[in-house]
C-alpha cells in the first residue's frame, strides 16, 4: 500500500526521523510542494490524479446506488481504473447491488484490502459489520470512518473513485468537502417536481461547500413501452428545473428499466451483463461525457470543520 513518508498510519502528518518539523517544512508539505514523485499518489493528496465523483441527492430512493454501480462499471469499460466507496455508513446499499468475489481484509501493516466486483475495488461499511451489529469501528464518528476508507484502503492507482452518497445533506458531505475539496458532485433526481425540490438540497449544500457541481442525472425519467412510446410515469421536468436552477448540465435521463430485464438481473448491475438496451447506451454515453471532463483545480483554502 502506498504510504506517504510524512504521514503516520492514521494519515496525520508526523515528523520524519523523530525530529520536530519546522513550520516552513510543515507548510510546504501541506501546500503539496514537497510531494514525493510517486506513481501511486494518495487519494487525499492535492496532487492526486484520481477524480472523485460523488453521486448525491437530498432525496432517498431515487437511484443513487444503482447509478453509482452502473456508472462505475461503464467507466471501467472505457477502460478506466475505477473504485466505489459506499459512503452510506448506516444504510449501506452497495452490498445489495454487487456480488463481491471476496471480503475486505485488513492488517495493521497493509491497511484494508478491498474486495473487487467486476474488476472494481469496492468498500462499504457493511463489510465490517457482522450480523446487523451497530456500527462501531474506530469510534462512531462518520468523519473518521470516511477518512479511514480514503486513507487506509489500498485503492491502488485509480482514475476515478465513485462515491455512493447517503441521502440528504449531512455529515458525510461536509466531511467529503473537507477531506477532498476537488470532489465533483452529480445530483440525482426523478422527474417529479417534489422530488426535484428535495434533491435540490444536496445541490445547494454542495454549492455552499464550494464543491464542483458536475451536473444532474434524472432517473426513472420515462418508460418505453413495446409500442415505442415514452410514457412519463413520474411526470416531467425535474431534471431540467434542477439543471437550470444551478446552471449545470442535465447529463442524462435514465429510463425505468424494463421489468423483463430487471427480473433477470438479481444482484448483478445492468452494466455488468451483456444486455444491450436504451439504459446501457445512456450509461455508456454518460461515462464518456464524464471521461472527457478535466479534474477541477481548487484554488481556495481547504475547508476546515471544527
Ligand atoms: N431506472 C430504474 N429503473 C427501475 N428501477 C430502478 C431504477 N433506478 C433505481 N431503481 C430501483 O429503485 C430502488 C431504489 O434505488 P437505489 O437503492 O439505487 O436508490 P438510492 O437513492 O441509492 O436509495 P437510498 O437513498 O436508500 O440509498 C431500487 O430497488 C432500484 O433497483
Ligand atoms: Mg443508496
Amino acid at each position: 500500500m502506498y504510504s506517504h513518508p510524512n504521514k503516520d498510519y492514521t494519515g496525520d502528518f508526523v515528523a520524519t526521523h523523530g525530529m520536530p518539523m519546522s513550520l516552513p517544512s510543515i507548510l510546504s508539505i501541506l501546500n503539496g510542494m514537497n510531494e514525493p514523485a510517486s506513481d501511486l499518489p494518495h487519494i487525499l493528496d492535492k496532487t492526486s490524479p484520481t477524480r472523485v465523483l460523488a453521486i448525491s441527492s437530498g432525496k432517498g430512493g431515487v437511484g443513487k446506488s444503482t447509478i453509482a454501480a452502473n456508472l462505475a462499471i461503464a467507466l471501467s469499460h472505457l477502460p478506466l481504473r475505477v473504485g466505489i466507496l459506499d459512503a452510506d455508513i448506516y444504510g449501506s446499499s452497495l452490498m445489495n447491488l454487487v456480488d463481491l468475489d471476496s471480503h475486505a481484509t485488513s492488517s495493521k501493516h497493509d491497511g484494508i484490502t478491498p474486495p473487487t466486483a467486476y474488476g472494481i475495488k469496492c468498500i462499504a461499511m457493511s463489510m465490517f459489520v457482522e450480523d446487523n451489529q451497530p456500527v462501531v469501528w474506530r469510534g462512531p464518528m462518520l468523519h473518521g470512518v470516511l477518512r479511514q476508507f480514503l486513507t487506509d484502503v489500498d485503492w491502488g492507482q485509480l482514475d476515478i473513485l465513485v462515491i455512493d452518497m447517503p441521502p440528504g445533506t449531512g455529515d458525510i458531505l461536509l466531511s467529503l468537502a473537507e477531506l477532498i475539496p476537488r470532489t465533483e458532485v452529480l445530483i440525482v433526481t426523478t422527474p417529479k417536481p417534489d422530488s426535484q425540490a428535495v434533491a435540490s438540497r444536496a445541490a445547494a449544500a454542495s454549492q455552499k461547500l464550494k464543491l464542483v457541481l458536475r451536473g444532474v442525472i434524472e432517473n426513472m425519467s420515462y418508460f418505453t413501452g413495446k409500442d415505442g412510446i415514452k410514457y412519463l410515469l413520474f411526470g416531467e421536468g425535474g431534471g431540467d428545473t434542477l439543471a437550470n436552477t444551478y446552471s449545470i448540465p442535465l447529463l442524462a435521463k435514465i429510463p425505468l428499466l424494463d421489468p423483463a430485464i430487471s427480473n433477470t438481473l438479481g444482484k448483478t448491475p445492468l452494466m455488468a451483463t451483456p444486455t444491450e438496451c436504451e439504459s446501457t447506451d445512456i450509461y455508456n454515453s454518460l461515462a464518456k461525457t464524464l471521461q472527457g471532463q478535466r479534474q477541477p483545480k481548487i484554488y481556495r483554502r481547504e475547508l476546515k470543520i471544527k
